[in-house]
Parts: structure tokens; C-alpha cells; sequence
């Protein structure tokens, strides 16, 4: 077991898969990337969030964004679960499933949290930027499938923190205001930010959100 937190480099492996064996960070590449844990095949918040996961496929891609999901249960349970997400979701699994029968990556990015289930992994999600650190933590319960517009709407902020010195406020979402990062000084702000902020208070000054790469 391990512990991973914000800021650490997330671990690669090689993971048997429904799309053949892959190394994680060169499915990866230089984009962004998400791993994201299910307790078990053949569940039906399960079925739910991979069904949703795959009809957002072209948001991911706009945002420049790798899916990959793990299961504990084998490749042949995975196939045929597989044409049950289809079938009831209406749509095709187009993302890898990791076969994690013996928990190796489970336990790797620690996704079975003992008090809650010895055997099945929780629902952790972890977002992985381009330089392979980990941007995102969310754990959810066995019980409470995924919001995936949370999701794409922290991708969104974590993108635009990434590259403009900003912060997104509560419940921001795309081009909504933004804030300033307090070290920035105002004079710099003037020119960082050409269409110009708002000083609510010297510690929080709102600009429009800068345009998203
Ligand atoms: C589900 O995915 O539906 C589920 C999995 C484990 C416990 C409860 C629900």
C-alpha cells in the first residue's frame, strides 16, 4: 500500500487491459490523464459511470484527456460486462478497463480503503497533468456514482491554472470570471490581463477567464 498525494509523481505500470497490454505513461503520452477505480464488474453504479464515461469521450479529447478505468475482476468478466454497458447505456465502451485481478495497481494508488471494503476499491479518481504529477484526488463511496461534469470542470481549471497565473472561484465553471493569484501585483496584473480586473479587495481581484489553450 502507498500513499499518494497532491504534487507526487503518479507511478506507471503495465497493466493487462480490454485494449491489449499497456504501459501507462506511454498511453499517456504528453496529455493529460485520468485513472479512475470501480469496486467491481457487473455493478450497476458501475455500469452507469463507465456508460457516461464513454458519451463523454469527445469532451476528454477536446481537453486533450486519456481515460483509463480499473476493475478488479479478470478480462473475460470485462468483455462481457462490456456488452452490457453498451446495451444499457446505449452507447460503446471506448476507453481501456484494467484486469486488476491480483490488486497490484489497486494497492499501487491505493484504491482499497480496508475500513470500507477488504476486497472491492473505492471510486478514486486521479487526474495525472502532462508532467506525470497528480493534479486531482476525489474518492467517492461504493454507493454514489461519479458527477463527470465535476470532473471536466476541474480539468477546465486545472488547465487554465496550469498556464495563466489565476485561480477559479466557488462553483466557477468555463468562461466565468476568475480570479488573480495574490502574488501577481497589480502592475503586472495590467499587463497579464489586457482586459482588465476588478479590485474587491487588494487580495481578491476578478479578471474574465483568460482563453483556455
Ligand atoms: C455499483 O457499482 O452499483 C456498486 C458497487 C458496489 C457497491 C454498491 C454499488
Amino acid at each position: 500500500m502507498s500513499t499518494i498525494r497532491l504534487g507526487d509523481i503518479a507511478p506507471n505500470f503495465k497493466a493487462q487491459t480490454t485494449e491489449g497490454e499497456i504501459d501507462f505513461y506511454e498511453y499517456l503520452g504528453d496529455g493529460w490523464g485520468i485513472l479512475f477505480s470501480h469496486p467491481a464488474d457487473y455493478t450497476p453504479v458501475c455500469t452507469t459511470e463507465l456508460g457516461t464515461t464513454a458519451k463523454y469521450k469527445s469532451e476528454f479529447d477536446k481537453r486533450n484527456v486519456k481515460v483509463m478505468a480499473l476493475s478488479v475482476d479478470g478480462l473475460e468478466s470485462h468483455f462481457g460486462w462490456i456488452k452490457d454497458i453498451n446495451e444499457t447505456q446505449n452507447t460503446e465502451v471506448n476507453f481501456p478497463i484494467i484486469a486488476d485481478e491480483d490488486k497490484t495497481i489497486s494497492e499501487l494508488y491505493d484504491m482499497i480503503h480496508p475500513n470500507a471494503s477488504a476486497t472491492a476499491t473505492v471510486r478514486s479518481v486521479y487526474v495525472i497533468g502532462p508532467d506525470k504529477t497528480i493534479k486531482l484526488i476525489i474518492t467517492y463511496p461504493a454507493s454514489t456514482g461519479r458527477n463527470f461534469d465535476e470532473l471536466l470542470r476541474v480539468i477546465d481549471s486545472l488547465q487554465l491554472t496550469a498556464y495563466h497565473k489565476v485561480a477559479t472561484p466557488a462553483n466557477w465553471n468555463r468562461g466565468e470570471e476568475v480570479v488573480i493569484t495574490p502574488a501577481v501585483s497589480n502592475d503586472d496584473a495590467e499587463k497579464l490581463f489586457p482586459k482588465g480586473f476588478k479590485e474587491l479587495k487588494p487580495y481578491l481581484r476578478m479578471t474574465p477567464q483568460p482563453e483556455l489553450k
